[in-house]
């Protein structure tokens, strides 16, 4: 095919070359014979480093494909397919397509690379509109293999499937746009992370911390202010104005337009939210600032502009995702996002962060809400995921898809664990290890504590020094076995109280996380008693320090115990789930083989402390029989101890 690709800047040049490269005839059309010498120089250079690397054989021939003139009459009849790629320019593009419709060969379509101006506009200025259409390339086209095809209301069915097919030849992926709408789908969404990002330096984050979020937190491979100076503030602004002329919710920042008027546009001009030219020395930023930002706030307002697009039938969800996942290869689409957080979060975020204008929850939503769509919880959302739910007693089990979700639900006793809890906890754990699609565990309590331990009632009841035994053995032991044992990665979530065992337990999990709310304490000292796990494989995991809890029963907090290594990550409440979104996604991206080596080994390391631990479960059966537990526990029953008041 001979493809004119019109402007050899920065996108015209790179989609001349890739277009070359796979086999297609070019005739690359810009103002000036300087800026064409450069486009070539560029474009030599650049094959130069395919044919080191192996990607291509020969340059040379690639480059016999593109033929350069400032001469767009000798040149525009003999093209089968024209790409416009010059400046961003409403007049000059209007101007543009008025002259190629004249030129060209009736046939023939024309595309625009623009990525703000109205693709309906540049189709009323020919006499061709339905063979008018976007193909709108990312920066740089040779690395992102994506691109948006636009249509409008008078693109022809056959315009697209033309597009498809060319994008087909230059191996892309692509999404289909029914309709022409400001910022496309890329481009409109990352504005809205943007705006959030614009609001927290409002809240004083600096760029630098923002960006670091983004990377670390949503595996983006560029922060929201590194990829706006790679795109160009000017784009962005223009972008954002086409949105706002349309009547899309959107507060344009005044610090824009003060960057724009004063030409820092990004890299382009060698500065823009940073400075180039020179390396910046890269600052150190402290991870408790970085979990400061909410995930689900920072991307509540992109996910309801997602439920706009898909009421519009602008695209489908698997679309916006695989739009945002190729054209600003993020790990993850936000409607994937949506779906594992759940709808009723967005809701209520939405809700939270004002209710109104961008945060004003889309039809959509509401409606998936008022259906129990709420994603990967409910087994439907944006997308149908396998889901399985057992009450196993007061343990609810769910098959989340890939991941078992295990919630203590006996809230009115703060989760304490009696003899029926220990069993359906076993059950739980061993119905996910049994199913090969349960990538991780995540374990947590309903109300207001995690687990406030075992449930003390029940050995109020021992008469013997054989019946606490026979308890142990029947109950906590094969769990603690099964655990110690256990092959997949199990992540658990505490808020509020999480006592005794119910801190006990988190020593044979893998990563814990707990909100600033929570509260542990070893207080089995305090009544008689003695924590099994806590002064085995606790001090032997955790070292000396957690003998002064065991020996104490002294209350302490989820960052005392962020200290002591007991737990990973304190954070806010509302945001427990977000991190285990985030924990989730970290864990499917390990190797599963590597995942399982990894298990067995620190079971093997876990199984050193089984004699300690025995050893533990016989002392604290032998208290059982002693006065000193009897008198505790009829205190404890009675509520003498300050340690338990308000439970
Ligand atoms: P650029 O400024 O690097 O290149 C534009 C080129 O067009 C210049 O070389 C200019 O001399 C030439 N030109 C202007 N009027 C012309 C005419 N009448 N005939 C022939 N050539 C003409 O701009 P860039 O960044 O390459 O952008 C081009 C288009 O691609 C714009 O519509 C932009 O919105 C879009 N785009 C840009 C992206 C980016 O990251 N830079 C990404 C995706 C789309």
């Amino acid at each position: 095919m001979k493809v004119l690709v019109i402007g050899a800047g920065a996108m015209g040049h790179a989609i001349a070359e890739l277009t070359a490269i796979y086999g297609h005839e070019v005739y690359l059309v810009d103002i000036k014979q300087e800026i064409l010498d450069q486009a070539i120089s560029n474009i030599k250079w650049s094959l130069e480093q395919l044919k080191n690397k192996g990607t291509i054989q020969s340059g040379e021939e690639i480059l016999n494909r593109i033929h350069v003139t400032t001469d767009l009459s000798s040149v525009a009849a003999e093209a089968d397919l024209v790409i416009e790629a010059i400046s961003e320019n409403l007049e000059l593009k209007a101007k543009l397509f008025e002259t190629l419709d004249k030129l060209c060969k009736e046939e023939v379509i024309i595309a625009s690379n623009t990525s703000s101006i109205p693709i309906s506009k540049l189709a009323l200025a020919t006499k061709r509109p339905e063979k008018v259409a976007g193909l709108h390339f990312f920066n740089p086209p040779l690395l992102i293999r994506f691109v948006e095809i636009i249509g409008h209301t008078n693109v022809a069915r056959t315009t697209i499937e033309r597009l498809i097919e060319f994008a087909k030849s230059l191996a892309m992926d692509y999404v289909v746009l029914q309709k022409d709408i400001p910022g496309f789908v890329v481009n409109r969404l990352a504005i809205r992370g943007f705006l959030e990002a614009m609001k927290l330096v409002e809240k004083g984050f600096t760029y630098e911390e923002i960006d670091t979020f983004a990377k670390k937190r949503l595996g983006y491979p560029m922060g929201i202010f590194e990829l706006a100076d790679f795109v160009g503030i000017d784009i962005l602004y223009s972008v954002l104005k086409e949105m706002a002329a349309a009547g899309v919710k959107v507060n344009i920042p005044k610090l824009l337009e003060e960057m724009v008027s004063s030409k820092r546009l990004g890299i382009k001009t060698g500065a823009g939210f940073y400075e180039y030219g020179f390396k910046l020395a890269s600052k150190n930023i402290r991870n408790e600032r970085i979990y400061e930002i909410s995930t689900v706030r920072f991307l509540a307002s992109t996910i309801n502009e997602c439920a706009w697009l898909i009421s519009n039938n602008v695209c489908e969800a698997k679309d916006i995702d695989k739009a945002m996942k190729k054209g600003l290869n993020l790990p993850k689409g936000p409607l994937e996002f949506a779906d594992e957080i759940g709808i009723d979060k967005v809701v209520s975020t939405l809700k939270e962060m004002g209710g109104e204008g961008e945060y004003f929850p889309n039809e959509l939503l509401l409606d998936m809400l008022s259906k129990n769509r709420l994603g990967k919880k409910s087994g439907q959302g944006f997308y149908s995921w396998k889901y399985e739910r057992y009450e196993l007693g007061n343990i609810l089990y769910e098959k989340r898809h890939d991941y078992a979700m295990i919630t203590m639900r006996r809230e009115r006793k703060l989760n304490s664990l009696d003899e029926e809890m220990w069993k359906n906890l076993n059950e739980a754990f061993t119905i996910a290890a049994k199913d090969k699609e349960i990538r991780a565990i995540v374990i947590t309590g309903q109300g207001r504590a995690f687990s406030a331990g075992d449930d003390i009632s029940v050995m109020e009841k021992w008469k013997s020094l054989n019946e606490g035994k026979e308890f142990f053995e029947r109950t906590i032991a094969p769990f603690v076995l099964n655990l110690l044992n256990y092959e997949k990665p199990v992540i658990s979530l505490i808020s509020g109280i999480a006592y005794g065992g119910g801190l006990e337990i988190n020593l044979l999990f893998d990563i814990v996380i707990a909100s600033d709310d929570a509260s542990f304490a070893l207080p089995e000292g305090l009544i008689g008693a003695m924590p099994p796990i806590g002064s085995t494989v606790g001090v032997a995991m955790l070292g000396r320090k957690l003998l002064r809890y065991c020996l104490t029963g002294e209350q302490f907090d989820a960052f005392e115990a962020k200290e002591l290594g007991l737990v990973d990550i304190v954070v806010r409440k509302d945001q427990l789930d977000e991190i285990m979104v985030e924990f989730l996604d970290k864990i499917r991206r390990v190797a599963p083989l590597s995942e399982k080596a990894i298990k067995r080994s620190v079971s093997a390391l876990r199984n050193l402390y089984l004699n300690a631990l025995l050893i533990g479960t016989e002392e604290l059966s032998s208290l059982v029989a002693t006065e000193d537990f009897k008198e505790g526990m009829s205190a404890f029953m009675s509520k003498r101890y300050p340690i338990w008041k308000g439970q």
